[in-house]
């Protein structure tokens, strides 16, 4: 059976973009799916001296090691300020470090919604370049706000 990571780019208990991530994933079948929180996997903001002083967060390596075993990935990135929220940014950063492409070039449903008008488009719009730069295969985008 595939195995898929569903997951949100937020660490609010109350995320909207966790709440659509699980609803979606709610119409596969035949799948196994592994839903989690990204706040469960913390970790410290990145930067060259840290990783240097006291190596990679072992949140980061086992979110590195799920992504390595899965067959696919769905994910709802919440937008802020037009742009990714800096948990997203900071899980990408880490990872990137262990492994590059972050997302293995898995097959990736990217989703997001807001409680704004325009549905977090801006951010889903940059992360098609940031897609092609970390080597992930987007097959679909879906929006709503
Ligand atoms: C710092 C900050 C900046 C935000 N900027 C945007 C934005 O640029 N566009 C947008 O549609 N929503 C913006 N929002 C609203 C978020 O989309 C909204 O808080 C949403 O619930 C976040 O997703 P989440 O609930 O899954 O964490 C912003 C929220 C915060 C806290």
């Amino acid at each position: 059976m595939k195995k898929i990571l569903v997951f949100a780019g937020s660490n609010s208990e109350n995320s909207i973009n966790q709440k659509l991530v699980v609803y979606s994933s709610s119409f596969l079948k035949n799948v196994e799916l592994n839903i989690f929180e990204l706040k469960d996997f913390s970790a410290p903001l990145f930067s060259v001296d840290l990783e240097k002083k006291e190596g990679f967060p072992k949140s980061m390596i086992a979110l590195n090691n799920l992504i390595k075993s899965c067959d696919g990935v769905i994910l709802s990135l919440p937008e802020y300020n037009s742009s990714m929220t800096p948990v997203f940014k900071n899980t990408v950063d880490w990872i990137s470090r262990i492994e590059r492409p972050t997302f293995k070039d898995k097959p990736l449903l990217l989703l997001s919604t807001s409680a704004g008008k325009r549905g977090g488009q801006t951010n889903l719009k940059s992360c098609c370049f940031f897609n092609a730069f970390l080597g992930w295969k987007s097959n679909c985008i879906i929006q709503s706000s």
